[in-house]
């Protein structure tokens, strides 16, 4: 049972690499008919350098900090699905700052399912090294207690793309108590 005096005017979606966000993301916002905003897309906007670039040329950490910025700047927008990269609910403050407008879904699937997804991207530094395989479980149990903070935990390997978005939508409305839930 959410807590009723949230104020649910977005929907945001946390989880690891590799498990729908982007994809079920742009579906639900369809449904909804909300904006749909990344982001990964928005710090490569505002910064005109791609992530991977970021990670290179000035480490993790500045990264970190350009996604909490870009979190920042959502405090105040409505009707929007919310994609969000793998790690920002890391930190605290990042989570909480969500928590002040949008209902947090995190999407989960198992690590063979998330290798399988991710194993002929590049796009993701974390995973551009040598045994991607280890470095998802030993990412997955550092991240599971902060991932489980969510609002909600779906799995995202049993559905499929357009059952998932309803499922969300449906999730969605009935926290905003549009429909009984
Ligand atoms: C990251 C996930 C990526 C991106 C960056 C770091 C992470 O986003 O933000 O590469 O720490 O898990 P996706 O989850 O959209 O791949």
């Amino acid at each position: 049972m959410l807590d009723p005096s949230r104020h649910i005017n977005n929907l945001a979606l946390v989880g690891f690499m590799g498990t729908g966000k982007s994809a079920v993301g742009r579906l639900v916002a369809n449904l909804l008919q909300f904006d749909f905003v990344d982001t990964d897309e928005q710090i490569e906007l505002s910064s005109g350098v791609r992530i991977s670039d970021i990670f290179a040329q000035q480490g993790e950490s500045h990264f970190r900090e350009l996604e909490s910025d870009a979190l920042k700047a959502l405090e105040s927008r409505r009707h929007c699905v919310i994609s969000t990269g793998g790690g920002c609910i890391l930190r605290p403050a990042n989570l909480a700052s969500l928590r002040t407008h949008s209902l947090i879904v995190c999407l989960w699937a198992s690590p063979e399912g998330i290798y399988k997804r991710v194993r002929h991207q590049t796009h993701r530094p974390l995973l551009n090294c040598e045994d991607p395989v280890n470095k998802i479980l030993s990412l997955l149990k550092e991240r599971e207690s902060a991932y489980r903070q969510a609002d909600l935990l779906v799995n995202s390997e049993l559905r499929s793309l357009r059952d998932l978005a309803q499922h969300l939508a449906y999730n969605f409305r009935a926290a905003r108590q549009e429909i009984p839930a």
